[in-house]
């Protein structure tokens, strides 16, 4: 905030100025550009058909794909979704923060039809960035926000990368620098029976299986969670998985210990995952820049985080599963 020279104090009249535009932007049915901890999200008020409909066309986003709600606070969540013991356990666990909930809707006046793309149920989390918590404060209801990347693409983990992607549709944006996550929230769906992990994501499937129980495999939800079919997260060149080493002309997304070069991209050094998750999306569109024939990626271990990197990692290389 006061990166360039402003005292503190002015920093956060900035940001509340910043803060009041954005939500007046909301309450006009207009689009916001809106930093999370996990991905940049474009935003808008759930409860306004037109501004959902406004999402869907600047990201060129299929409408049967639902998007998720984000609001301030579980009390908030209540009163929109419908809570078991497992859903309170998780919520209470891991909010605000990387992950969301697929339960049943309560309240349909406050996420419309559209955000939910028809379904009975509705996506829903408390997003850890302290703007996003912010504004969501202060404007009370519930905020739709898909990741701010047109449809298929990375998503965008800066500030420059999401006005690039779907700048261009917004009435108002908030910088909140780069992502601290990196990747998209882990999306548990509790309906019937066993709890399914539809995405995998920073919060470990280990994390909440030691809370609620084994996860169901999700295989039988790719039509209820149908931004799981798509080829998805694809920079323009192809994108070759595995590779221990890149071939003349590709550019190389490396994990650990490697030799620097002008078309090296490296992960994390010291095989850190998180680190890797956070630089995922911005080195894929790095190493696009460079025009490579292909980007060679390293493998990556797939315990913990490592799974849902090489998630979106297979679907970015066109491999669904
Ligand atoms: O980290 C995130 O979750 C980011 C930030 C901006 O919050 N948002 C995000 O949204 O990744 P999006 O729209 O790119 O991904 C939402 C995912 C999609 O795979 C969608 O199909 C699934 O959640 N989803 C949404 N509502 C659902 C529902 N009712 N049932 C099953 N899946 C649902
Ligand atoms: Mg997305």
């Amino acid at each position: 905030m006061d990166g360039d020279g402003r005292d503190s104090g002015q920093g956060e009249r900035q940001g509340q100025s910043d803060r009041d535009q954005a939500v007046a932007a909301l309450r006009a049915g207009g689009l916001v550009i809106l930093p999370t901890e996990t991905v940049y999200g474009l935003a808008g008020d759930a409860a306004k058909p037109e501004a959902v409909a406004a999402i869907f066309e600047a990201k060129g986003r299929p409408r049967f794909n639902p998007l998720i709600a984000h609001v301030a606070d579980l009390a908030t969540a209540e009163r929109i979704a419908v809570f078991d013991d497992r859903a309170r356990k998780l919520a209470t666990a891991f909010w605000p923060g990387p992950l969301t909930l697929v339960l049943p809707i309560r309240d349909v006046s406050t996420v419309c039809d559209l955000a939910r793309a028809g379904l009975e149920t509705v996506a829903i989390r408390v997003p850890g960035h302290p703007m996003a918590r912010a504004l969501l404060a202060e404007f009370g209801g519930p905020v739709v926000a898909p990741s701010a990347n047109r449809s298929g693409r990375p998503s965008p983990t800066t500030y420059a990368d999401a006005l690039s992607e779907t700048g261009v549709s917004v009435a108002a944006s908030l910088d909140g620098g780069p992502c601290e996550v990196g990747l998209e929230s882990t999306v548990v769906a509790l309906l019937d029976g066993a709890p399914r992990l539809l995405r995998p994501g920073a919060v470990t499937r280990a994390q909440i299986e030691a809370l609620v129980g084994p996860l169901a495999e999700a295989a039988d939800d790719a039509k209820r969670s149908p931004g799981r079919l798509a080829v998805h997260y694809a920079p323009d060149a192809p994108v070759r998985i595995n590779a221990v080493s890149p071939e003349e002309g590709e550019a190389y997304l490396a994990f650990g210990p490697h030799a620097a070069g002008e078309w090296v991209f490296n992960l994390s050094p010291s095989s850190s995952l998180s680190e890797a998750a956070a630089n995922l999306f911005a080195f894929l569109r790095a190493a696009d820049r460079t025009k490579p024939s292909a980007i060679a990626v390293a493998p990556i271990p797939d315990e913990g985080l490592g799974e849902a990197i090489n998630d979106r990692l297979r679907r970015a290389a066109g491999f669904v599963g």
